[in-house]
């Protein structure tokens, strides 16, 4: 094997440092596994800390009625009932327990008036169920971990970017990477692998996604030989910053709304009041008093159309933007101002609840949310598919690769309700982890194949031998990626769009073989834009090839040429795997039958 590659061996490689990642590497710690964690970025700046507003958990601390049937329950019916009923179920029965170990850890929780964790309303829960720090929740979740994590035992290769798995015999033997510092490539030999890499927002023209989220867990994966799951679910957050133009994206928390915040049209009307889906109805108030009673926590009153899914939201906010009713720069407004109509010392109350929202519309937008309206509108925040994974131990159909968090499928289905995501990475992070070390310890050390390294390492280091041509430039092909993305796969999508989008990848396909990159390997931004492309790529087609096969609308999917939910596609799971030919194979993957005593549960909800 060439020199040139530095090697490290552990029982357990956890490839990604944000929540899912660091809890994983904590359980497999845990339980005697020698740890070796690779990240992409920096330790601490991990999407994690997007999830603002709170950690789902029926805790009950605010209202007693709440308990791990609603969860589950809530939590299926967002998503449209495609999840996994057994993630779903582990998910709503252990995240209490995920959030007490937290606190235990020292997350500092905002408080109730006799010491319990505190919990908020959000889109799509029953019951206020959000643990939540201000708007900070993600950021003290990850301190939390971090510091947990290191006093535990592990070793952290930070700016360390994977560029293949490596197999032996159809089971994970290891990866190879490259350090981003001096560009040297680095094996990692490992028994098992997690997979916590997160989303794939960069796909899409507007995220809240930093340039990390590239779809590189299930892209890895799937090279590998594991099977995808449900990428035709994207979500779009309904609020992202939309002024000035070099903040448009980054997240305004559902907290906003969650703590009383209205939207409205450039007429000032709550337009959220005009399309209350049936489902819905019973739950959500009738008029602003009802939904700001319920704000403030009268448990008779009904929550506000603001905080309906965030699928519905965001396309009532599209539509007043199509129907010429929109905010000067394409969106709508959104007000937590106006409670200083109700409630004495107003200003004072947001700035305590929402101190990185009051932060973020100063700094970069000149904008005091105490005094004036936000200007917002829908954001790409989140990928419901990912690799697809036993439901109790987070296994991929690889041997031996897990995937836990935003990179796995699974537990949201079709869509997910906000703070559902801290609860994952809790829940299925220490479960990877867990059963992770496990496999380490049954199985023997897998072969190290120098073949496969050297073709990995070959296969990323390629473009610096070609000669530099103008015509594949990696920046140019990145940006007509994303735009083409949001264009004709974003939020309103149709089968002719998708066909065009398919014929667009495979010439950006094209182009991207030929990335010519120059200068050396040290932080080489080209080199390192060429080698996400691959992943965003590969996961933009699946997304749309799996968004086109599913003719209807349901959850984050939304199909103008079929624009109903059809029971025909309700009974199944799109799975993804490379064919025996290289190309892509989908097909339709039956629901797990429901046990009848959860049935039950969602029958008493309704
Ligand atoms: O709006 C938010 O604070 C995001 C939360 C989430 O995505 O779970």
């Amino acid at each position: 094997m060439s020199a040139d590659f530095e090697t490290h061996a552990y029982d357990v490689l956890v490839v990604g440092a944000g929540g899912a990642g660091l809890r994983a590497a904590i359980a497999a710690s845990a339980a005697g596994a020698k740890v070796g964690v690779v990240t992409k970025s920096l330790l601490g700046k991990a999407h994690t800390v997007m999830a603002e507003g709170g950690i789902a958990a029926a805790l009950a601390n605010v209202d007693e009625r709440d308990n791990w049937k609603v969860h589950f329950s809530d939590t299926m019916r967002g998503g449209a009932y495609l999840n996994q009923w057994r993630m779903a179920e582990l998910h709503a029965k252990e995240a209490p327990e995920r959030v007490r170990e937290l606190e235990a850890w020292g997350a500092v929780f905002d408080r109730t008036g006799d010491g319990k964790i505190l919990q908020r309303n959000f889109g799509g829960h029953r019951y206020p169920r959000l643990a939540h720090v201000g708007d900070r929740t993600g950021l003290e979740m990850i301190r939390t971990l971090q510091d947990h994590g290191i006093h535990r035992g592990m070793s952290v290769h930070m700016e360390t970017t994977l560029v293949a798995l490596l197999t032996d015999g159809g089971r994970v033997s290891g990866a190879v990477g490259y350090d981003r510092e001096r560009g040297r490539m680095r094996v990692f030999n490992a028994r098992a692998v997690v997979l916590a890499t997160g989303g794939l927002g960069r796909i899409f023209q507007i995220t809240s996604n930093s340039w990390e989220y590239t779809g590189d867990g299930p892209a890895l994966a799937y090279r590998a030989g594991a099977e995808l799951m449900d990428l035709e679910f994207v979500q779009f957050h309904p609020t992202g910053m939309i002024w000035p133009p070099s903040v448009r994206g980054i997240l305004v928390t559902e907290g906003v709304r969650g703590e009383g915040g209205v939207l409205r049209n450039r007429e000032g009307r709550r337009f959220m009041f005009d399309d209350i889906p049936p489902l819905y109805r019973q739950q959500t108030a009738d008029t602003p008093e009802e939904g700001w009673r319920y704000v403030t926590g009268d448990r008779n009153a009904r929550r506000p159309p603001e905080l309906l899914t965030r699928d519905h939201v965001a396309r009532c906010i599209m539509r007043e933007v199509r129907e010429g009713r929109g905010s000067p720069h394409g969106g709508v407004f959104l007000d937590i101002a106006w409670i200083k109509e109700k409630i004495p010392h107003a200003a004072e109350h947001i700035r305590r609840k929402l101190p990185s929202m009051y932060q973020q519309f100063k700094e970069l937008a000149d904008l005091d949310i105490t005094a004036e309206p936000m200007e917002i509108g829908p954001t790409t925040h989140y990928s419901m598919g990912g690799v697809r994974v036993d439901a109790d131990t987070q296994m991929s159909s690889v041997a031996g690769l897990f995937a836990a968090g935003e990179c796995a499928a699974g537990l949201h289905g079709a869509n997910r309700l906000g703070g559902n995501s801290l609860s994952d990475l809790l829940v299925f992070g220490q479960r990877a982890g867990h059963y992770a070390a496990e496999f380490a310890a049954q199985n023997g050390p897998a072969r190290s194949d120098a073949a496969q390294i050297e073709a990995a390492a070959r296969g990323a280091t390629e473009v610096f031998e070609r000669p530099a041509t103008t015509a594949a430039n990696p920046f140019q092909i990145q940006q007509e990626m994303q735009e083409m993305m949001q264009a004709k796969v974003g939020i309103v999508r149709t089968g002719p769009e998708m066909d065009q989008a398919l014929a667009a990848l495979a010439e950006l396909g094209g182009r991207a073989a030929h990335i010519a990159v120059t200068g050396n390997r040290e932080y080489n931004p080209g080199w390192h834009t060429a080698l996400d492309l691959r992943n965003c790529l590969l996961v933009a087609e699946a997304i749309t090839r799996a968004a086109r096969e599913r003719r209807e609308s349901r959850g984050a999917h939304f199909r103008e040429d079929f624009p109903e939910k059809s029971p025909e596609f309700g009974g199944f799971n799109l799975v993804l795997r490379q064919g025996a030919d290289g190309g892509m194979e989908l097909r339709r993957q039956p629901l797990p039958p429901m046990p009848p005593p959860l049935q039950a549960i969602i029958e008493e909800m309704k």
